[in-house]
């Protein structure tokens, strides 16, 4: 492709340290579609006849069939997916495959090749997490009755539904989508017509290429169009955060599965035995999630690190971004499928959660809000229900075994209707300010989220 200037060939070293085909073949489709769209701008602008464009989008259609067959052989020494593709054309239909790269670079195509693969990638990702969402919401349905304790610091802090934990994670699969679609909309931009550096002194129709390929919009500085790998970073800080909710959803999955915990099952189709123990169960699934996040962590800051001491504009460093890419698309893609067929046929065990959440500890804040109603200030209150948690502990008993005469003794604000506020079910019922817990807002969140995700 530069033999003009060269005397000697490019050594085998370089040659195998410089190729990208192995991991970069992977945007021929865009490719493709970039040179198809490029191939109606050269010949809007005289620079190729209708018959020589209908031999270059006939070729391209002829080695786009063998590639998906996978027919076409990728040449390394040939270096990327681009070189590939139009040498390959080329040799095919001779001159008006030569003709193909008039007024472009590998930049401007690299840069839009990226752009065309990651809003595809964004929509199948909005596709992988809404079906998630629907694993969570409905888990959550099946055992809409389900209390648990909820925790703060590990520890038990105050009841709640089961389906209210699930649907915290609805949530948070719902800011990442909202985040990918946000990072879209700003890579849906069209780069290609920037050349090299500073576009050419060729002009063609940039905005026929736009609408040819969807981009409603197109750079306006072409030494920033083809710098920027903003947009890939955005969709990466993106897939890391899904990488985040999804290794804390495996925490707590690994947590309800254990033993000490048991207020889940998993299907056998979706753990996996032990070579050595013949009684045990693992929940490899949200192990395997939950140590995949490092890597889609690590490829956000690795794309950061490339970038950050490049010089204006292009640079080979940038060749870097293609693989931490592809592996957090990968990576998330694989674990959003699998986490969501496992909740599927995941259950709750309603007997060691009806167990946990007997724990009447659970209800101590409950009784502070009690005497706040009766008019003690809520610090005071606090101290008093510290008191009977302690005599609790004196007693060994639970807070509705102690007597009337010990509740009286901490503070004469306590009535006999005490006792009335120390059900589970009571506390629940109370919890109707809007995100909370009760009955009432939870089944009511469940028909949002089942409505919204169809
Ligand atoms: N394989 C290259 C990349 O991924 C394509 C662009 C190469 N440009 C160049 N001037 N060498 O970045």
């Amino acid at each position: 492709m530069w033999k003009g200037r060269f005397q000697q060939e490019t050594s085998a070293l370089l040659q195998q340290y410089s190729e990208s085909v192995s991991f970069d073949w992977r945007l021929w489709r865009h490719d493709i579609a970039g040179s198809i769209a490029h191939s109606a701008a050269l010949q809007k602008a005289g620079l190729i006849t209708a018959d020589e464009r209908e031999k270059i989008v006939a070729g391209l259609e002829e080695i786009g069939a063998e590639i998906e067959a996978g027919k076409f052989q990728w040449k390394t020494e040939l270096e990327d997916v681009h070189m590939n593709i139009e040498a390959e054309l080329t040799r095919r239909i001779g001159d008006p495959g030569a003709k193909l790269h008039t007024a472009r670079s590998r930049n401007d195509q690299v840069a839009l090749d990226l752009r065309l693969f990651l809003r595809e990638a964004c929509d199948g990702l909005d596709g992988l997490l809404a079906e998630m969402q629907r694993s969570l919401v409905d888990l959550g349905a099946r055992h809409r009755e389900i209390i648990i304790p909820g925790y703060t610091h590990l520890q038990r802090a105050q009841p709640v539904y089961f389906a209210h934990h699930l649907l915290a994670y609805v949530e948070m699969f719902d800011r990442d989508r909202d985040r990918l679609r946000d990072a879209r909309k700003r890579l849906n931009v069209l780069p290609l017509g920037s050349g090299a550096i500073a576009g050419s002194t060729i002009v063609l129709d940039r905005e026929l290429i736009a609408s040819e390929l969807g981009f409603p919009a197109i750079t306006q500085n072409s030494m920033d169009a083809v710098s920027d790998r903003d947009f890939a970073v955005e969709v990466l800080a993106a897939l890391a955060l899904v990488a985040v909710h999804l290794s804390r959803l495996s925490e707590d999955v690994i947590l309800w599965v254990s033993s000490e915990f048991q207020f889940i099952q998993l299907s056998d189709a979706f753990t996996t035995g032990s070579s050595l123990m013949p009684q045990k169960k693992n929940p490899d699934v949200a192990e395997l999630t939950r140590g995949k996040s490092g890597r889609v962590i690590g490829h956000l800051v690795s794309l950061l690190t490339t970038l950050k001491g490049l010089p204006m504009t292009y640079n080979r460093d940038m060749q870097e971004d293609k693989e931490p890419i592809f592996d957090s698309i990968d990576t998330i893609r694989a674990a959003l499928a699998v986490f969501a067929a496992m909740l599927r046929e995941a259950r709750a065990n309603p007997a060691a959660c009806a167990a946990a959440v007997a724990d009447p500890m659970l209800l101590a804040t409950d009784l502070a809000d009690y005497l706040v109603l009766r008019g003690i200030p809520f610090r005071k209150a606090h101290e008093i229900v510290g008191h009977a948690v302690a005599l609790c502990g004196q007693k060994q008993c639970a807070l509705s075994q102690l007597t009337f005469a010990d509740y009286q003794s901490l503070s004469p604000a306590f009535a006999a209707d005490v006792f009335d506020i120390l059900h589970v079910e009571k506390s629940m019922q109370a919890r109707r300010a809007i995100g909370a817990p009760s009955p009432e807002n939870v089944a009511a969140q469940l028909a949002r989220w089942q409505a919204a995700l169809g």
